[in-house]
């Protein structure tokens, strides 16, 4: 079964035609790259995706489910991260991680916080508040709370932007460690080309609200006959150019 199958999604805020007919699919256990310029219509994908952003037109469907009539079901299967999402400053780490584990219904909101303190290493910062930390530190407990609930797909805009080299790399091996074990799809926006690279076994490139080419990264740098996906990048950016 598909995870997600999302077809034809556009999305327009007043002149801006931001999304202009993105469809895509992600299986079970694959990790998915959306690429793009600045502006390109990611991050408005991703919050259609989530329900965050009603679509002018399309559809999304999880699991089989249409989002728009089974919204709660199934985003209770789903998870977020991203950068500027923000967390309530005042509260210590834990205490975010208890909440969230309430507001999801988890079955052992105790044990998998603690779980999931010891698998992002967030022991020594449990008991800081929110507003305290790096941004590299708030980013691990975003992704912490993405966790959380076992999601069975996992959306991560720019999951690692805030990340210094080694936290970056531990980030990047344990999301693909999630994806292989545990079956959790993942749908993940990076201007980290190397991490792409790494990570994902299909890339979706969006310019313009469009979805210009897809393929893994090898197929794309061989498809525009280039050597990697930072050449790719910067063809499509620079000369939109799409492969005959
Ligand atoms: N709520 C909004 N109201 C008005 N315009 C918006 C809104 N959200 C996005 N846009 C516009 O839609 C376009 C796509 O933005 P989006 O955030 O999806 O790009 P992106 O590909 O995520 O870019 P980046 O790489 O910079 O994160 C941009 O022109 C942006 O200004
Ligand atoms: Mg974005």
């Amino acid at each position: 079964m598909g995870i997600l199958e999302a077809v034809d999604l556009a999305k327009r805020f007043g002149d801006v035609q931001a999304v202009d007919g993105i469809s895509l699919t992600v299986g079970t256990g694959e990790i998915a790259g959306l690429l793009g310029p600045n502006g390109a219509g990611k991050s408005t994908t991703l919050h259609m995706l989530l329900g965050l952003v009603t679509p002018d037109s399309g559809t999304v469907r999880m699991f089989g489910l249409d989002l728009a009539r089974h919204r709660t079901e199934v985003l209770s299967r789903v998870n977020f991260s991203a950068s500027y999402l923000g967390l309530p400053g005042v509260l210590h780490v834990r205490e975010v991680l208890d909440a969230f584990a309430r507001l999801y219904g988890l079955r052992r909101p105790r044990r998998r916080v603690a779980e999931i303190v010891d698998l992002l290493d967030l022991g020594a910062l449990a008991r800081r508040k929110v507003i305290e930390l790096s941004s590299g530190q708030h980013t691990r407990v975003q992704l912490a709370k993405a966790l959380l609930n076992e999601p069975r797909l996992l959306i991560l805009d720019e999951p690692t932007a805030a990340l210094d080299p080694d936290a970056g790399d531990r980030i990047r091996g344990l999301l693909v460690r999630v994806a292989r074990e545990t079956g959790t799809a993942l749908l993940i926006t990076s201007h980290n080309m190397r991490e792409v690279e790494r990570m994902c076994d299909r890339i979706h490139f969006v310019s313009a609200g469009r979805i210009v080419a897809r393929g893994s990264a090898a197929e794309l740098a061989s498809d525009f006959g280039v050597d990697d996906l930072e050449e790719v990048f910067l063809k499509v950016a620079r000369e939109g150019t799409v492969p005959a």
